[in-house]
């Protein structure tokens, strides 16, 4: 059984005093038996990586980046390294989100090469992929994401595509409040699956988690992660407030809890 995994991307948002709130507070509830059998992790902004970090050590949540560069140093003015995020002892960073795709021009080839960096210093990358409103239009989404997938995982062996995490973002449905229907993300994720089924085969693909992301929330997070390929989240508006971040972790919970006793 895949583990779901919630994600807090809390993108460039707050002060240092709201971010380390924020840590405290889910820190503070996170160990509730409502919140069991669900993997955690909170991106904040990298400046404030170390803050949280501190005030999340010894806890079940984990640090993530939201961004990296592939090179582990050297003159590369305003990157920060995997090897320095390992330093700030984060575990995962997300990669490819569309933001970084549309808004800063990341292509398919440096999300790839951050990817392999990651894995060289043992973080877990979360791939992000996602069509545009007009790719979905032109019925091109499937097209779009299996390349998507295939030029951010070019190379990859199946050991290292067994330590990802893989995120399905319709660049739609981000920050909008417009979630994608069940249906509609049922349908990617399956493709998804399918598509590293193809490439490492059933053992392996069985075992990557697969997110959702894109406007959810508390109330339409149970119906989401009720999906057969729907293995968690990638949480933006809704992951900066404590209450809702762990409503929909308290959703993936009882979902959890309910396949368990199955
Ligand atoms: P959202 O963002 O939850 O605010 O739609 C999701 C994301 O960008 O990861």
């Amino acid at each position: 059984m895949r583990v779901p995994f919630i994600a807090g991307n809390w993108k460039m948002n707050k002060d240092r005093e709201g971010t380390v709130k924020l840590a405290q507070d889910l820190k503070e509830k996170i160990g509730n038996e409502e919140y069991k059998g669900v993997e955690v992790g909170v991106c904040p902004p990298s400046v404030y990586l170390h803050a949280v970090g501190a005030e999340l050590a010894g806890t079940p949540i984990g640090l993530g980046a939201q961004n990296m560069y592939h090179e582990d140093e050297g003159a590369f003015t305003g990157e920060i390294s995997g090897k320095m995020l390992k330093g700030f002892k984060c575990k995962y960073v997300i990669l490819g989100h569309s933001e970084r795709r549309h808004i800063l021009g990341e292509t398919n080839h440096e999300v790839c090469l951050k990817v392999h960096a990651a894995l060289n210093v043992d973080l877990t990358p979360i791939v992000c992929v996602g069509e545009t409103l007009l790719e979905r239009i032109q019925e091109r989404t499937i097209e779009v994401i299996k390349e998507q997938i295939s030029g951010s995982l070019a190379v990859l062996t199946a050991e290292r595509a067994s330590r990802i995490v893989v995120a399905y973002e319709p660049v739609w449905a981000i920050g909008t409040g417009k979630a994608a229907t069940t249906e509609q993300a049922q349908e990617v994720h399956k493709a998804i699956r399918g598509t590293l089924k193809s490439r490492y085969g059933e053992e392996i693909s069985s075992t990557i988690r697969i997110q959702y992301g894109g406007s959810v929330k508390p109330d339409n997070a149970r119906e989401l992660l009720s999906q057969e390929d729907i293995d968690g989240a990638l949480i933006g508006g809704a992951s900066l407030k404590a209450d809702s971040f762990l409503g929909i972790i308290a959703a993936a919970s009882s979902l959890a809890g309910e396949a368990t006793a199955k």
